[in-house]
C-alpha cells in the first residue's frame, strides 16, 4: 500500500537527506515542499536537491525514486500550496526553518518558524496527516537546560534570549499545547555534518561553516603572504573544551527519525544524538591540525581576544550557549523507540569538505 509523506524544507541539508530515507522504503511516496514561483521550479529545485544528497551517500538518484516525488510550492513566509492532491498524508515533516542568529533577524525568525509552523500544523491537519514530526534542535533544548542534562520535556522558551533558539521552542511550545489533530512527535537534533559513508556534507551549515570560516582565512591568510603564522600562534574561542561535541552524520540523523516514526511511540519529544560524543576540544584540535594550525585555546579572558579570533568566533557564536558546559543529552523516549543508542564517531575530515578516509572515533585521540 502507498503510504504518503509530505516534506518541509526539502532542498535543504536535512531535509534532502530525509527525503531520501524516506524513498527507501518501497512503498512510500514524498510530497516535497520548495521555496518556488511555480510546480515546475519546485521541480528542478527539489531534483537538484535530492542529486545532491544522493551524491553525498556516494551514489545516483534512481528513476524509481524521483518517480515517487511529487514538488510543490511551500513557502512558510507567505501563502502556502494548501493543495495536497496525495492526501491523506501519513506524516507531516515539518523540517524548514529560518537559521539566521542574529538580532536583526528576530521578527522574521518569529514569522518563520514560529508563525510558519502554526501554518505547517494546519495543513498537516487538513491533509488528514496522522502525524506531524517537528525538526527541532537539540541546541535550543541545551541553551535552556539550568542543570547538566538536558531531558526530552518541554523547555521554557523565556529562559532563552538568542532569537533562533528561542522561536524554536517557541514553536515546540504552541505544538505542545494542541489537542485534537496529527499526533506530535518533537525531534530534537544535534548538529547535522557529512555523511557517514562518504564524509561529504551539504550546506554550510553547523560545523561545515565554520570550517568553511576556516578555509577562508587560510587563503586570505597566504594572499596576506602571512604564511604558517596560525602554525605558531594559537587563536582563542569562546567555547568550553571540555563540553560534549553533539554532532551527528545527516544519514543517521534521517534514519532514526524515520525508524522513531516508525516505531509508533507514543512520546512527543525525542533527542536524535550521538550516545558517545568527543569533546570540543577534540574535534576543534583535529580541524585545526586539518589547516596546519596548532590547536585553538579554550577558556580564554574576553580582553586577550584579538580581532582575528573575534572574526572565527563569529562563524561559531550561534553554539556558543551549547558549548559553554559539559552538557549531557538524556534520550529514554529515543533509545525506547530505537531500541538502542545511536552510536558514531564524528567524521572530521568530512567537516573541511574534503572526503578522506580518515575517520575520528569518538573518543579517540
Ligand atoms: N544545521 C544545524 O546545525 C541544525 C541543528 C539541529 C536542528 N536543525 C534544524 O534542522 C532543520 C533543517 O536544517 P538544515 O541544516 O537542513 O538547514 P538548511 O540546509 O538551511 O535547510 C533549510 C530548509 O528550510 C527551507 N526554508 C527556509 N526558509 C523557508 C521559508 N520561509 N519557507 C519555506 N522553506 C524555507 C530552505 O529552503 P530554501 O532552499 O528555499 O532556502 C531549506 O530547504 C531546521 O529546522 C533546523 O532548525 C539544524
Amino acid at each position: 500500500m502507498e503510504t504518503t509523506h509530505f516534506v518541509t524544507g526539502a532542498t535543504g541539508f536535512v531535509g534532502s537527506a530525509l527525503v531520501l530515507r524516506l524513498l527507501a522504503e518501497q512503498g512510500n511516496t514524498i510530497v516535497c515542499g520548495a521555496r518556488a514561483k511555480d510546480r515546475d521550479q519546485a521541480r528542478i529545485r527539489v531534483e537538484s536537491a535530492l542529486r545532491e544528497a544522493a551524491r553525498l551517500a556516494g551514489r545516483e538518484l534512481e528513476a524509481g525514486e524521483l518517480a515517487r516525488v511529487s514538488p510543490v510550492v511551500f513557502d512558510l513566509a507567505g501563502g502556502l500550496a494548501t493543495t495536497v492532491d496525495r492526501a491523506p498524508v501519513h506524516a507531516m515533516w515539518h523540517v524548514a526553518a529560518a537559521q539566521r542568529t542574529e538580532e536583526q533577524y528576530r521578527a522574521e525568525l518569529a514569522r518563520t518558524n514560529v508563525t510558519g509552523t502554526q501554518t505547517a500544523f494546519e495543513v498537516a491537519r487538513a491533509a488528514g496527516a496522522r502525524r506531524f514530526c517537528f525538526v527541532s534542535d537539540a541546541s535550543s533544548a541545551l541553551v535552556a537546560t539550568e542543570g547538566a542534562v538536558a531531558f526530552e520535556r518541554a523547555c521554557d522558551p523565556l529562559a532563552v534570549t538568542e532569537p533562533y533558539h528561542r522561536s524554536k521552542l517557541e514553536a515546540e511550545q504552541w505544538l505542545l499545547a494542541q489537542r485534537g489533530g496529527p499526533r506530535l512527535a518533537i525531534f530534537r537534533c544535534v548538529t547535522p555534518v557529512g555523511h557517514s559513508k562518504t564524509g561529504e556534507a551539504f550546506a554550510r551549515r553547523g560545523l561545515d561553516r565554520f570550517a568553511h570560516e576556516l578555509r577562508l582565512l587560510r587563503d586570505l591568510m597566504t594572499d596576506q603572504h602571512m604564511g604558517s603564522f596560525l602554525a605558531h600562534r594559537a587563536v582563542n574561542l569562546r567555547a568550553n573544551g571540555q563540553a560534549f561535541f553533539h554532532a551527528l552524520p545527516v544519514d543517521l540523523l534521517a534514519d532514526a527519525m524515520a525508524r522513531i516514526e516508525a516505531s509508533g511511540s507514543e512520546s512527543s519529544i525525542f533527542h536524535v544524538a550521538n550516545a558517545t560524543p568527543p569533546r570540543v576540544e577534540l574535534v576543534f584540535r583535529r580541524l585545526f591540525f586539518a589547516m596546519g594550525w596548532c590547536a585553538p585555546n579554550f577558556n580564554v579572558a574576553e580582553k586577550h581576544f584579538t580581532t582575528l579570533d573575534e572574526h572565527l568566533d563569529k562563524a561559531w557564536a550561534r553554539y556558543h550557549g551549547a558549548y559553554a558546559r559539559p552538557l549531557e543529552i538524556a534520550q529514554p523516549a529515543t533509545l525506547a523507540a530505537l531500541g538502542g543508542a545511536i552510536e558514531h564517531g564524528i567524521v572530521t575530515a568530512s567537516t573541511m569538505g574534503e572526503p578522506r578516509p580518515s575517520i575520528v572515533q569518538a573518543g579517540a585521540d
